[in-house]
């Protein structure tokens, strides 16, 4: 079908929250608590394709019972973030990768593609009426949540005819509370996020979902989040329930998972592109938690870190399984895990020149 020129209306929200309100938020806006004051909402039909683009009030979605979403879980959506740089302009950090990545994520869970263009000017467009939102404090963005998922009310079980795709957006401090100081772990035994040939590789509700009960489990063994491994033989490491992870070997390697089933994580990409330009070695391949165990254990891994877009870089400290433990409570952040992500946000906040067109002005 032919796209269309987009052309967005844009309907301001009557009762936006007071600057007041707004910046009291901004000073201690935690994580995904707040939501701006507008939203973008686009529909899609399977003969008008993507119609009717609007920024409108943030608020409520209205909902059949019986929308697909509801039943079948057909929905994916996308993270990243707006920065502020200390001129007040407003940045994105290459927002075409998740264009690219939201589109994979669409034919996985058979709804439409939405054109990167349509994506990257989804977030313009909301910036346009929304900016003042950004935070300037350090380490503090504006997270930026596209999602879509299937409206068409009607309980046969096939891909939806009906789908919206929405823009929200929410002031964002440190994921976890403690800031960038290192997490614990837990190893996932008894859960599995992913399957061969499932949707572990899109970034979709249900993924999430499946993480829930073991990040139950994680949270009450006193760690800020879950690992897992392989499903078939619970031997390889995959990743953590909201974030990939990277071990640091002590002749300066990068290793990290290569799997069919995990979230390829722009974040994660962007650090080892960073670590390779300073002459590391960098491996994707298969990681048993055997290596992990036994490298800590040895001394021939140094460092281990957890990297997405919510996580930015967070240092891990300890993996804490049923049986035993990688690391330990006490592990101090590695100085090679600090520095990449000390060069990661310096490009992000526009403090260090951005030689990979990496950043796109919103
Ligand atoms: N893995 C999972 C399961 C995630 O939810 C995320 C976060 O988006 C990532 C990895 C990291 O991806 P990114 O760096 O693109 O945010
Ligand atoms: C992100 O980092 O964007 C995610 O979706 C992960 C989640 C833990 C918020």
């Amino acid at each position: 079908m032919a796209q269309r020129d987009l052309t967005f209306s844009v309907a301001r929200n009557e009762n936006p929250k007071s600057e007041e309100e707004r910046n009291a938020i901004l000073a201690d806006p935690g994580f995904g608590k707040n939501f701006t004051d507008h939203m973008v909402d686009i529909c899609w039909s399977e003969h008008g394709g993507w119609h009717r683009p609007r920024v409108q009030p943030y608020g409520p979605i209205a909902l059949d019972p019986a929308a697909a979403v509801l039943h079948y879980a057909q929905e994916i959506f996308e993270g990243l973030k707006a920065y502020r740089h200390a001129d007040g302009s407003v940045w994105s950090f290459r927002p075409e990768a998740n264009a690219a990545r939201m589109q994979r994520s669409a034919k996985r869970l058979a709804l439409p593609e939405l054109p990167t263009e349509y994506f990257i000017d989804s977030l313009k467009q909301l910036l346009a009426v929304d900016a003042d939102w950004v935070p300037s404090a350090p380490e503090t963005s504006l997270y930026l949540r596209p999602f879509m998922f299937a409206k068409e009310a009607f309980l046969g079980v096939r891909a939806a005819k009906k789908v919206n795709y929405y823009v929200i957006a929410s002031p964002a401090g440190a994921y976890f509370t403690g800031g960038v100081a290192p997490v614990s772990i837990w190893l996932s035994t008894d859960y599995a996020r992913a399957g061969k040939g499932g949707t572990g590789a899109a970034k979709t509700g249900g993924n999430y979902a499946s993480s829930l009960l073991a990040q139950q489990e994680a949270a009450e063994n006193g760690c800020a989040q879950v690992l897992f491994l392989d499903s078939a033989e619970g031997k390889y490491v995959e990743e953590l329930g909201g974030m990939n992870v990277v071990l640091v070997y002590k002749d300066g390697t990068l290793v990290t998972p290569k799997s069919d089933s995990i979230l390829e994580g722009i974040t994660r990409d962007s650090i080892l592109d960073l670590a390779r330009d300073r002459g590391h070695k960098v491996e994707e391949r298969r990681v048993s938690i055997d290596e992990w165990r036994e490298g800590v254990a040895s001394g021939d891994i140094v460092e281990m870190f957890a990297c997405g877009t919510a996580a930015v870089v967070t240092p891990i400290s300890q993996i804490k399984g049923a049986e035993f433990t990688i690391g330990s409570a006490d592990a101090e952040a590695g100085p090679l895990t600090m520095s990449l992500r000390e060069e990661l946000t310096d490009i992000q906040y526009g403090r260090r020149e951005d030689t990979r067109g990496w950043m796109v002005r919103l």
